[in-house]
Order: C-alpha cells, then structure tokens, then sequence
C-alpha cells in the first residue's frame, strides 16, 4: 500500500518539477510552447470545451442566453486553454492543479488577456478532498486531459467525489477520460513505481465503470460522446443529483 504522500511527491515531480521544462510545459498546454506555438491549434482546446459547454446545457434544457457570469471550476487547467476559452461565460474561473507552476502561467495568461481577477487558482496540495473548503459553490465543472494522468482509477473517483461536494444545486459539468477496451497501450500503470515513464496512459475506464462511478459520486450520467479510438478519449456529460 503506497501512502498518500508518496503518491502526490510522484505525481506533482513529473507535472511541476520535470527536468525538462519544455517538455512538462508542452504537455501542461502552455501558450506559446512546442506544439502550442501554434496559437489556433491553443484556441482550439477551449473552443471545443466551450462547444462541450453548450451540448451539456441542450441536454440540460437550458437556453444558452443562461450561459453567462457562471462559477467554473476546472481540474487541471494546465496552461489555462479553457480559462481563456470559457472567458466569455465565467466570471470566476477556479483552476485546482497540482503544479504552482501550471497556476501560476494560466495567472499570467488570463492577466496579459486583461482579466487579472478572474482565474483563481487552488493548489491540490493532498488528497482530491483536500481542496473542497477552498472553493465557492460551483456551476459548471470540466476536465480535459486530466483524468488519464491520474496514478489509478481509485484516485479518479475520488476527484469525482470532491467536485460533487463543490457542486451548487443544479451544477453540471463534463469529463473527458481514457476509455479502457481491451488495447493494451492503454491498460494503464500496475504500480506508482511506473508513473514517471507511463503517465502519459496510466489508468483508463471500461465506458459503463465510469458511468456507474458517476452515478456513485452524486452525478446523474446524461451524456457520452467524442470516442477517439485514435487516442481512446471518451467526453462523459453529468449533472449534480
Ligand atoms: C495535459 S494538461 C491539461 C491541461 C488543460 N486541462 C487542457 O486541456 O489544456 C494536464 C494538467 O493536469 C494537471 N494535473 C495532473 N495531475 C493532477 C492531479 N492529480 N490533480 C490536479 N491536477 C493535476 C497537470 O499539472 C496539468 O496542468
């Protein structure tokens, strides 16, 4: 049994304390860096959560004209591609992530943006549950190429729990994870001793066992769309029950 802080001293020195800079800003999503010097392929994360956000309130029946001055929270928000790509429908913009470092540049961005109050950042600094009196009741939750970085399927449901606990009445939110479907590449780590190397792939879901976890946390599942057995995501859509 691994304990709790051995988990997250893991976790956190490959996404905040990487040696290679470059490369832990690359795939934290920072503006301007590697794949992401390439500005409208940076946009695009947003823009297609923002497209997400709109599918979510049809299934909610909500008008879109509704979609305005919400409290967001994001787990993971990286470089704060979808802080920037949510602006125009939050007014506050929570971002919970385990690196100061991924906090503090979607700070910076969202501020050269003209928006310097708007991103809030909360650092995980433990458990998932650690952060939930840090944060106002929330409207609207995302994830986005998170929850496959998470060291077990374990850990992820207790994300799910502690967004739910953050939830104002009638709060909803989507979740893009790692399908499991028997591919191999994408079994996920067998022990915290792999992450390092596979934290790219380390865990995944058969589609019904996040679906059922949902359900567990206090979500009603509405949705799943966006399979890409190119990469194995899947994009769940759920409401607070
Ligand atoms: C691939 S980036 C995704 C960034 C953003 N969501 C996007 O789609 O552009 C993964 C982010 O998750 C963060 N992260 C990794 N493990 C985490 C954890 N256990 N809790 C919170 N954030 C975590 C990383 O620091 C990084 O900012």
């Amino acid at each position: 049994m691994v304990s709790e802080d051995k988990l997250h001293t893991t976790i956190k020195a490959v996404w905040n304390n990487a040696e290679d800079e470059t490369y832990r800003q690359d795939q934290s999503h920072y503006r301007g860096v590697g794949r992401w010097a390439d500005d409208e392929a940076w946009q695009d994360i947003g823009r297609s959560s923002m497209q997400k956000i709109k599918f979510l309130w049809r299934l909610l029946n909500r008008p879109n004209a509704s979609l305005a001055n919400q409290v967001v929270l994001e787990w993971g928000p990286g470089g704060g591609a979808n802080a920037f790509g949510l602006r125009e429908i939050s007014s506050r913009y929570y971002g919970v992530d385990i690196s100061e470092k991924n906090l503090a540049e979607a700070g910076r961005m969202m501020t050269a943006e003209g928006r310097p109050n708007y991103f809030k950042p909360v650092l995980l600094a433990g458990v998932p549950q650690s952060i939930v009196g840090d944060v106002e009741p929330i409207n609207i939750f995302l994830s986005t190429a998170v929850f496959q970085h998470f060291p077990s399927r374990d850990y992820g449901i207790e994300v799910l729990k502690a967004l739910r606990s953050m939830c104002a009445p009638n709060a909803g939110g989507f979740i893009q994870i790692r399908f499991d479907n028997g591919n191999p590449k994408y079994r996920g780590i067998a022990s915290i001793q792999e992450y390092e190397r596979e934290h790219i792939t380390a865990n995944s879901y058969p589609i019904e066992v996040f679906w059922d976890a949902l359900d567990a946390a206090g979500f009603q599942p509405l949705a799943v769309n966006g399979l890409r057995t190119k990469n194995n995501y899947a994009t769940f859509y759920m409401a607070a029950k």
